[in-house]
């Protein structure tokens, strides 16, 4: 079973899980401020379960066109190493980083892989 680590948790899930499932069920804020609230619910349209993966050549799907789509437009940018996570499916190991702004979209941590920022001295 592949083991998704993200805000200081280690959460096993099945070959395929969805992210953003995975995540919300094992309780991790995916989604910044108000956007827990307004939010697409999986569609892949909103972009704000934009996060950051780490893993091994393999480790998710390659992004699909909703994915690229909505990462290809503001504040998105297309060119981030970032990821909807409603559109990611679970296929090894990850660490996953959450990044400030509404979308997801800023350049401080919200939450790393070993926990929120002040959580890692
Ligand atoms: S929850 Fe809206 S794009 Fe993922």
């Amino acid at each position: 079973m592949p083991t998704v680590r993200a805000n200081g948790k280690a959460i096993e899930c099945e070959v395929g899980a969805n992210l953003r499932r995975v995540l919300l069920d094992a309780g991790i804020a995916l989604h910044n401020g108000n956007a827990s609230i307004i939010n697409c619910r999986s569609i892949g349209t909103c972009g704000t379960c934009a996060v950051q993966i780490e893993g091994e050549a393999g480790a998710v799907n390659a992004a699909n066109w909703r994915d690229r789509a909505r990462r290809s437009l503001p504040p998105h940018e297309p060119e981030r190493d970032l990821r909807l996570a409603c559109q990611t499916q679970v296929l090894s190991d990850i660490a996953v980083t959450k990044y400030d702004g509404f979308w997801g979209q800023g350049t401080e941590p919200v939450w790393t892989p070993a926990g929120a920022p002040d959580a890692n001295v």
